[in-house]
């Protein structure tokens, strides 16, 4: 767990660090990232699934170069799923073969580099990407290793923008009239490709396992098929990411070794009874990993009360930085952190500097009703989808991502500037 105390006066110190001290040094807003909590949530996906299995990092979660070595470090693989994900992997020297690639529409370019790169997996989307994948590998002399992602038709629990099983959707092949065994027959056919397995992803922030449960009972029913009919059995299955995390006191996630233990112990009675042997697992975490590792650190700009609803706190920030609120109507916790109150709470909205009502961070928190121009808060488990996800709305400049480490803080993912707002401005 993240390394969270409060000193004398109040003020919050993370991972050996005080808060006004980041401030100082780093500016607001910023990402405040603790390093060993994000080695440890990854050590423990890795030590929860042992030897038998695979984690796969998802990078779309949150990626730069820092994070990628202690990936590597940590014994876990990475799923990037663009050429810019890819490049920064590679770049920070993760071993190829570590690496999958996802995407319902790759480039032919992504997947040439992908492909000659020598990335361990890259996971087929569409019939069309089935072909094009072979042809790139056969083209470059190679054989690909790939998986087919297939949609096995299951409604997750989750907003609706981020669940990816139900058929009405753009990933994936469909399992259903026997597409996904028609996608796995081309597949087999096609000597630049060597078909490793089925892959499945049901959703995101998920907290009930039975949709897992539902997932692996039918990419089983799907490799038996492809036994029957081939004589093959295919040696992999991944599972994909999804866990959910604690926003909120609200939430009850799972720990990693009980993911762990229930999908090991359903694919293996699913294999069993269709008498097959088990493939080897993964999965795909990013959030349950890289989620609760970070908080978002801003300064208070304004305090708006408005007479019997209640009181809008403005932030050096926003839907820029964090755009899971206004698009997902996520809820957030917040904290005054820079000292010490018992003053009343009072109910708080806040919101960020951006020009649109929607603007809003946190919807509803309570706050301590002395608050004031100057203080700093923070917005917990921001670690997942508020960097990778930010924008340049208003041209206000994303923030830094600061990692802080036994008592010493350093900038992995430095401020923008005004200078590379306009660098890109060439007209
Ligand atoms: N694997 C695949 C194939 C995925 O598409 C995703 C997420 C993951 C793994 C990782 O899922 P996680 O463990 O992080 O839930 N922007 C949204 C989430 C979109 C997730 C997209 N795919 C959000 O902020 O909630």
């Amino acid at each position: 767990a993240q390394t969270v105390t409060r000193n004398a006066d109040g003020v919050l110190t993370v991972g050996g660090v005080d808060v006004v001290s980041l401030a100082e040094q780093h500016g607001t807003p910023a990402y405040i990232l603790d390093e060993a909590d994000f080695r440890g949530r990854a050590r423990a996906w890795r030590t929860a699934f042992g030897n038998d299995a695979d984690v796969f990092y998802a990078g779309k979660a949150f990626l730069s170069r820092a994070v990628v070595r202690w990936l590597h470090e940590e014994g876990l693989n990475l799923d990037v799923c663009s050429g810019g994900e890819l490049t920064t992997a590679l770049s920070a020297g993760m071993p190829a073969d570590r690496i999958a690639f996802h995407g319902n529409n790759k480039s032919t370019e992504e997947i040439r580099r992908a492909v000659e790169s020598g990335v361990g997996r890259i996971v087929l989307d569409s019939f069309q990407e089935i072909v094009r994948v072979a042809h790139i590998a056969q083209s470059l002399g190679k054989r690909q290793r790939v998986q087919i992602r297939i949609t096995v038709g299951v409604e997750a629990h989750t907003h609706e923008f981020i669940a990816t099983a139900h058929e009405d959707q753009k990933f994936g092949i469909p399992l259903a009239d026997g597409q996904a065994a028609e996608a796995v027959r081309r597949a087999l056919q096609l000597d630049g490709l060597e078909l490793i397995g089925i892959h499945s992803h049901i959703g995101s922030q998920i907290f009930d396992m039975s949709g897992f449960e539902v997932a692996a009972h039918r990419v089983v029913g799907l490799l038996k098929v492809i036994r029957d009919e081939h004589g093959v059995e295919l040696p992999e299955i991944d599972l994909g990411g999804g866990l959910g995390i604690a926003y909120t006191s609200d939430d009850d996630p799972r720990e990693p070794h009980e993911i762990a233990k229930a999908l090991t112990e359903i694919v293996t009675r699913e294999c069993e009874a269709a008498r097959l042997s088990t493939p080897r697992i993964s999965v795909e975490p990013g959030r349950a990993i890289v989620g609760p590792t970070a908080f978002t650190l801003y300064e208070v700009g304004t305090v708006k009360p408005l007479d019997g609803l209640r009181t809008y706190v403005s932030v050096d920030g926003g839907m820029s930085d964090n755009i899971r609120t206004a698009l997902y109507d996520a809820e957030y916790s917040v904290a005054l952190v820079s000292r010490a109150s018992d003053a009343e709470p009072m109910l708080a909205r806040v919101v960020g500097k951006h020009c649109e009502s929607g603007d809003i961070v946190v919807k509803d928190a309570f706050l301590p009703s002395d608050l004031a121009p100057g203080d700093l808060i923070a917005v917990p488990a921001t670690g997942a989808y508020c960097r990778s996800m930010a924008s340049n709305y208003n041209h206000v400049l994303r923030p830094p991502v600061v990692v802080v480490h036994e008592g010493e803080s350093r900038v992995v993912v430095r401020r923008e500037t005004e200078e590379d707002l306009l660098r890109l401005d060439v007209g």
